[in-house]
């Protein structure tokens, strides 16, 4: 099999193709034959060295592929050779051969291409976790989608399109016209205006009731500010510390400057909520994780979604493909194809 490697921390160009035996699935696993690998924003911070969870490096990254079952271990109900599927992997996805859990797999519709199924599991199962489950998203709730146009943005916005919520998305400007066309309410400048006054501006005193920031830093006290009474500010990443293509400890520091204390008592009487996600550290309840998928498969099934393919790329053109992130090109979901 053929594998992407993290070989030391660094620049995209870090990451080198390595051949290995192809593995053999142990009891409970599947192995799939990979046709597309999702690409995350943990998988660039994880290159960087500057994702704590990522295993010690050298190492094999990446969170989810798509494809078809070609070997099943012992003890497997349900799956046979032939079947075409998608899964959650906890690092090992840039790879052209996977085993994995079967808890971890899920059938896909017979219209659902192997490239819409591996841009699923990160970032609808986040933007789903984030907004149905914990944030109580109900229709006509005004909700701020920091990232927007990003993969999880993007599976955020869909979400609330199919809820009925008005939606503001802060992006990159570039980006704008794609995501109103994609449903998006108000498209938020936020790289040259303060987004904190461009939403008072747009909601006047009435602030909102979901705020989903993944950038963390200076956002953070602004996004407390901007929640309407009982408002949820959920907080899911810090990616204003990767400040360039490499670790830099001043990005590490200015993050720790900004962070936030919220006490019992000042959350009671500011009636604001505020949540924590990382999806990364649910491996242990992959009951929820199903749960939550079957709903998003059957809003797929029902045509009420697709996810934006925005570019993909072969696996001797990773390195590329983490430029084309961290240079802010990406509008929705950019895959690696074996
Ligand atoms: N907690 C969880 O369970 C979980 C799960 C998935 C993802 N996440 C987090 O969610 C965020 C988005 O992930 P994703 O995979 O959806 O992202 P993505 O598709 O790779 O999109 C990244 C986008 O983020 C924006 N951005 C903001 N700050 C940036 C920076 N310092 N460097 C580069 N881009 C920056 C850029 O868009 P604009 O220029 O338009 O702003 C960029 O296009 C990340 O922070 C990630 O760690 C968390």
């Amino acid at each position: 099999m053929k594998q992407i490697w993290v070989s030391k921390a660094g620049p995209p160009d870090v990451l080198q193709i390595q051949e290995a035996p192809d593995p053999t699935p142990h009891s409970g696993e599947i192995r799939i034959r990979v046709e597309a690998s999702g690409i995350n924003f943990a998988d660039i911070m994880g290159r960087m060295g500057i994702y704590p969870d990522a295993p010690s490096i050298p190492y094999v990254p990446g969170y989810e592929v798509a494809g078809i079952v070609d070997m099943v271990g012992q003890g497997v109900p349900d799956f046979r050779e032939g079947d075409k599927v998608f899964a959650v992997t906890r690092f090992g996805g840039y790879s052209d051969v996977v085993c994995a859990p079967y808890k971890q797999v899920f059938k896909r519709l017979d219209w659902m291409t192997a490239a819409d199924a591996a841009a699923l599991p990160v970032n609808y199962l986040t933007a789903y976790m984030m907004l149905i489950i914990m944030g109580s998203l109900r229709p006509g709730d005004k909700v701020l989608i920091h990232g927007a146009g990003g993969g999880v943005g993007l599976a955020a916005l869909d979400i609330c399109n199919i809820i009925g919520a008005e939606t503001f998305g802060a992006a990159s400007p570039a980006k704008h016209p794609f995501l109103i066309q994609r449903g998006l309410y108000h498209a938020i400048d936020y790289r040259n205006r303060d987004f904190e006054q461009v939403m008072r501006d747009l909601t006047g005193k009435h602030g909102l009731q979901i705020i989903l920031d993944p950038v963390g830093g200076k956002n953070w006290p602004k996004n407390y500010r901007l929640l309407a009474p009982a408002g949820r500010l959920i907080h899911f990443g810090v990616s204003s510390i990767a400040t360039g293509k490499r670790r830099s400890l001043l990005g590490l520091l200015r993050m720790l400057v900004w962070l936030p204390f919220y006490t019992p008592i000042k959350l009671m009487n500011d009636n604001k909520a505020v949540i924590g996600v990382n999806l990364g550290h649910l491996w242990q309840r992959p009951d929820m994780q199903r749960n939550w998928m079957q709903q998003i498969i059957a809003w797929y099934d029902e045509a009420l979604f697709r996810p934006h393919i925005d570019a993909t790329f072969s696996f001797e053109n990773a390195a590329k493909a983490h430029h084309y992130i961290q240079d802010r090109k990406n509008t929705g979901k950019v895959l690696l194809i074996p």
